[in-house]
């Protein structure tokens, strides 16, 4: 049985999946977990800070790297946090980092919450780098997490979200309630024109297979307007 809540991640190289070189960047690593990108960097100077819902995982990885920030956003998530609230960002938060990776985050977020989250993080970063699954990817997670859920998710305008085993809620809002874990697909460019605005551009950078990955987005500051 899967719950969000209290998963340890097992090990997956999100360093080499993001393609871009982090040497000598302040880095905001969004929603860290067991601390997967710290552990695939490679030997480069850079001054990491991590940002997790969980204060379980903010405990442990404060103990595994002392030299290192590990912050606790006690935010709201239907899986990861329900009873959060609606603290900002930028109420914990108050440098600017050269870039933020947020990798498998907005992957189990709803549309309305990943908006906003990627809102919040530009208020601190110039740039951030994030995957979202594709309807594509659903085969690579029913196989792996579930392989007695249907084998196709049904077509969709906007987003499918797969809760709490086999209850899979299409183009609509997900009620702001305690679910046991979320996975979320997009049509992202639908996702990614609603965001959109004179402030940001945005490019879609590669797509990798398998279950960990999905589409890779990177949105930055518009700073030629
Ligand atoms: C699937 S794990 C991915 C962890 C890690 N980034 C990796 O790739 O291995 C998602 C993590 O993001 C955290 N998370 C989800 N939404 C978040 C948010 N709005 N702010 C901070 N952390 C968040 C969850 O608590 C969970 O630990």
């Amino acid at each position: 049985m899967i719950q969000d809540l209290g998963y340890d991640v097992e090990y997956n190289d999100v360093y080499s999946l993001l393609r871009e070189d982090l040497t000598g960047k302040s880095i905001l690593d969004y929603g860290f977990n067991n601390g997967n990108l710290i552990k695939s960097m490679p030997d480069i100077d850079y001054t990491y800070t991590g940002i997790e819902l969980q204060e379980s995982f903010v405990n442990k990885m404060s103990k595994e790297y002392p030299n290192h920030t590990f912050l606790h956003l006690n935010k709201f998530h239907p899986s990861y946090n329900p009873t959060g609230t609606d603290i900002k960002l930028t109420d914990i938060v108050n440098e600017r980092y050269d870039i933020a990776v947020a990798w498998n985050v907005f992957t189990h977020c709803t549309m309305e919450n990943t908006k906003e989250c990627l809102d919040e993080i530009l208020e601190v970063s110039d740039k951030v780098i994030f995957n979202l699954y594709s309807p594509g990817h659903y085969e690579f997670c029913h196989r792996y997490l579930r392989p007695d859920s249907p084998k196709q998710l049904e077509d969709f305008m906007q987003s499918a979200y797969w809760i709490d085993d086999n209850e899979f809620i299409y183009d609509e809002q997900l009620e702001q309630t305690a679910t046991k874990w979320l996975f979320s697909f997009y049509n992202a460019d639908y996702i990614l024109d609603t965001i959109k605005n004179s402030r940001i551009k945005y490019t879609k950078e590669h797509s990798v297979g398998g279950y960990y990955t999905g589409e890779v987005y990177v949105i930055e500051i518009n700073k030629e307007r």
